[in-house]
This record gives C-alpha cells, sequence and structure tokens, in this order.
C-alpha cells in the first residue's frame, strides 16, 4: 500500500473540476487518506517545486501555483503513485492522451490542472510538506 500527493492546481478549481478529479480516483477505488483547500503562499509553493529552480518556466510555475486556491490530496492505494501519474496524462498537451485528466480537459503545458508525485521519495516530501500528521488518516495497515 503506497500513499501519493495530488493537487488540483488554481486552474482546476477555476473551472469547477475538483468533483470531477476526485470522482476519477474514486472510482478507481482510490482511498482518499488527506485533503484541505488553501491558498499556496509562496514559501510553500517553491518549497513544493524546489527541484524546477532555477529552469525557465519556474517563476511561472511558482506565481501560477499561489494565484489562487488549490485542493490538496493524499490518495492511498497499491502501486498509487503511478495509477495517478497514469490518470493525469503527460506534461506534453500533444502526448496527454485521451481519457486522461489532462487529455480530456487541458491543452496547456503550464495550466494542466493536476499535480502528482512522481516517486516515493517525492511522494513523503509533498505529503510531509502539505500535511501535518493529524490532518491524515491512519494507514489501513496499521
Ligand atoms: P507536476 O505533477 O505538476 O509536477 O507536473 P509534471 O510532473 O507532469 O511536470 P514537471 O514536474 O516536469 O513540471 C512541473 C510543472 O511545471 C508542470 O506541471 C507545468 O505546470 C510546469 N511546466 C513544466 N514544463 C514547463 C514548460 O516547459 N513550460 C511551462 N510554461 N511550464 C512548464
Ligand atoms: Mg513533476
Amino acid at each position: 500500500m503506497e500513499r501519493t500527493f495530488v493537487m488540483v492546481k488554481p486552474d482546476g478549481v477555476q473551472r469547477r473540476l475538483v468533483g470531477e478529479i476526485i470522482r476519477r480516483f474514486e472510482n478507481r477505488g482510490l482511498r482518499l487518506v488527506g485533503m484541505k483547500l488553501l491558498q499556496p503562499s509562496r514559501e510553500l509553493a517553491e518549497k513544493h517545486y524546489a527541484v524546477h529552480l532555477g529552469k525557465s518556466f519556474y517563476e511561472d510555475l511558482v506565481n501560477f501555483v499561489t494565484s489562487g486556491p488549490v485542493v490538496a490530496m493524499a490518495w492511498e492505494g497499491d502501486n498509487v503513485i503511478s495509477l495517478v501519474r497514469k490518470m493525469m496524462g503527460a506534461l506534453k498537451p500533444e502526448e496527454a492522451s485521451s481519457g486522461t485528466i489532462r487529455g480530456d480537459y487541458t491543452a496547456d503545458i503550464q495550466k494542466n490542472l493536476i499535480h502528482g508525485s512522481d516517486g516515493p521519495d517525492t511522494a513523503k516530501y509533498e505529503i510531509d510538506l502539505w500535511f501535518s500528521k493529524s490532518e491524515l488518516l491512519v494507514s489501513l495497515e496499521q
């Protein structure tokens, strides 16, 4: 059993796609173990996207993610990290297949609706960054 961090980005909240995104993960049988709505501070966004510091799109990205409320979630399931990445769709709009969240709802490389952790280390880092322990359900395995 694994956990991953998912964020509905400001464009997803603005476009009223929060319910649609949650519905897809629930339909797939994933378990929601933490969720909150917040407008991220610059500090939080910078920590979240620290890996992209120095890249050409970094400044735009931090500005975008702090521009409005986002929905931060933690999801649990078998191989949930890669499963969520598959359901999100690829970064490049022309590579995001239909049937994926990005492939069905966006063609913009930045305003791409959703973030999902890309590996076990990032998932742990991001869940710890966005949630305190008391905001997360106890694992079913415990
Ligand atoms: P995340 O789940 O948000 O991390 O997306 P990703 O893992 O599919 O992509 P990546 O981590 O490489 O990039 C993080 C975010 O930066 C993307 O989701 C985009 O919002 C933005 N981004 C990445 N590459 C570009 C780019 O070339 N141009 C612009 N404008 N934004 C980019
Ligand atoms: Mg990423």
